[in-house]
């Protein structure tokens, strides 16, 4: 592979800030971070930052100001402040499918401009917001009544990936804040047992569907979709004039909305340049907004709109999301981890790890760069995780004692949420006491001097050993608001596009997601009587055999 690219950008793992990290990382050995509290008094001071509501403790990463100094050379060197710019100013940075990335413009205030192709897309925004807030106010007061004349007691969003993951997430968060006079539920999975589930104990004229789809083509939404409005028609007796009271869309496809049979004055629109799994504060969120109301949801995209700001303005020295990121890349390109592990303390952010995986994963899994060479160096990572303390009786053991590297975020709030009885109030101080003592465990370890010292068996010394030294950030905020959990989902979008910078890919396509799209598609007819199991290969070939005799074809 030659040292440059097309547009003479270095290949990264050729660039001489990349060689002075491997050469960092050599020299500094294995970290001790005893040591570096002993060293440094003020570490755990000078090693957190505060973004809004956040406050984001990194002293217990395995890193030096020199390690610190060379990431931020990195970055600067693959140009990562001039990526996000453009990206800000609406350029086409998408490059492979030649679109824009503006969810920062969905979160943008009135009065901001941003242009795609000539012409200012935040009047538009303003316009869908306000459109999404007048019928999100219509279903919440019970003007909006369903074909019966029945007013709207259950909202069914029906979508997937980015058009369900966000809001399903965003709304399990919320749910303090929700009208618990709704019954809000998410629908994505094409087994028909999920939307089977999701309306068995509902009364359909009390039932609104929101189909979410960007591309109003998704062959699992669109198939669950036609199987929820033949449920409603069958439930009412009615006709498809039913339709337009129990349905509406979310949608960049107009034409599509309309030959499902959804009347588009009932599409809520969004934009190319809004990518799925970035596009939950766009209308795909509107479901969200029903249970919340518009209030809460300007919150939240207020707080999304506040880290925005700080990832545009702030120095890179005390830029968070360019920090994180980083901090990403020193293990993943450094020290070989192949994961990293979110674990909020909050069972409100049960989601929220699933929602960061499509973020991530699907951003920054990419294996060539923007020139569509093979990249040398890593990429993104698996990311995985569920909220403490439940993981700490399943996984952690390994995070704690096994052979893996695996940097973590641990996740929690000062403040449980308001409506808590005070019984329970009373157990947030032992499940905050949990999150802040997995930090010092993973990072401090337990040396075989102390496990002696406790009298235990010499024999069973190796095994009562904690090795530490292993690296978490502690994200710790007031309380789990509206505007928090903006700010957070915030900051891990800015996180992966300062990954997916640096590594040179382009973070905005998934082509990846295609060919078993296509391929499902080839291979569903082959499952009924009698067709043909023609073109399959041997593997799959038998599967369908087997399979279809098992159901007697
Ligand atoms: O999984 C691929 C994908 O294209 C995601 O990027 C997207 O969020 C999801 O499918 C759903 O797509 P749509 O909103 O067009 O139905």
């Amino acid at each position: 592979m030659s040292e440059m690219n097309a547009e003479g950008r270095t290949a990264l793992d050729r660039m001489p800030e990349w060689n002075a990290l491997t050469k960092h990382r050599d020299e500094l050995g294995e970290v001790q971070l005893r040591r570096l509290f002993a060293e440094d008094p003020r570490r755990a001071e000078k090693y957190a930052l505060t973004v809004g509501d956040l406050y984001v403790d990194y002293s217990k990463h395995l890193v030096t100001d020199e390690t610190l100094r060379l990431l931020r050379e990195l970055a600067a060197a693959t140009g990562v402040a001039e990526l996000r710019d453009a990206m800000f100013r609406g350029e086409k940075i998408n490059t492979t499918e030649g679109r824009a990335v503006l969810h920062t413009a969905l979160r943008a205030p009135s009065s901001a401009a941003v242009e795609v192709d000539g012409e200012n897309v935040v009047p538009a925004v303003h316009a869908v917001l306000a459109k999404m807030r007048a019928f999100s106010d219509r279903v919440r007061s019970g003007d909006w009544k369903g074909h019966t004349g029945k007013r709207i007691r259950n909202v069914v969003n029906i979508g997937i990936g980015g058009s369900d993951l966000g809001p399903a997430m965003a709304y399990e968060a919320l749910r303090a804040y929700t009208d618990r006079g709704l019954t809000v539920r998410f629908v994505s999975n094409v087994d028909g047992a999920d939307l089977h589930e999701a309306v068995r104990d509902l009364d359909p004229a009390e039932t609104l569907f929101i189909v979410a789809s960007k591309t109003f083509t998704t062959i699992e939404t669109i198939t669950n979709a036609t199987s929820a409005r033949s449920w409603l028609l069958a439930g009412l007796g009615a006709g498809s004039e039913a339709v337009a009271k129990h349905f509406v869309a979310l949608s960049t496809n107009a034409e599509k909305v309309a030959d499902f049979g959804i009347d588009t004055a009932n599409m809520f629109e969004f934009w190319d340049w809004v990518g799925g799994r970035y596009s939950y504060d766009s209308a795909i969120g509107l479901s969200l907004m029903i249970a919340i109301g518009p209030d809460r949801f300007q919150e939240m995209l207020d707080g999304f709109h506040l880290v925005d700001e700080h990832f545009r303005t702030a120095a890179p020295e005390g830029n968070v999301p360019l920090l994180m990121g980083l901090l990403g890349i020193w293990y993943g390109n450094f020290h070989d981890a192949q994961s990293h592990a979110v674990l909020p303390y909050s069972h409100y952010l049960s989601k929220f790890t699933a929602y960061l995986q499509q973020l991530d994963m699907e951003s920054n899994g990419k294996s060539v760069d923007r020139d569509g060479r093979p990249v040398n160096w890593q990429t993104g990572p698996v990311v995985w995780g569920t909220p403490g303390t439940n993981g700490q009786h399943a996984y952690y053991q390994l995070i704690h004692q096994g052979t893996k590297l695996i940097p973590a975020d641990l996740i929690g709030f000062a403040r449980p949420v308001d409506d808590l009885e005070p019984g329970l109030v009373a157990q947030h101080d032992l499940l905050m006491a949990n999150l802040f003592a997995q930090g010092q465990a993973l990072a401090f370890g337990k040396t075989p001097e102390e496990v002696a010292a406790e009298g235990v068996a010499e024999e069973l010394v190796p095994h009562k050993t904690f090795r530490g030294n292993r690296p978490t950030t502690t994200i710790l905020a007031d309380a789990l608001t509206p505007s928090v959990l903006g700010q957070l989902i915030a900051l891990y979008e800015h996180k992966v596009f300062v990954q997916g910078a640096v590594w040179n890919i382009d973070s905005f396509d998934q082509w990846g997601v295609e060919l078993g799209k296509v391929l499902a598609k080839r291979v569903e007819p082959a499952l009924t009587e009698g067709a043909s199991v023609e073109g399959l290969d041997p593997s799959t070939s038998a599967l369908v055999a087997r399979y279809r005799a098992v159901r007697g074809r």
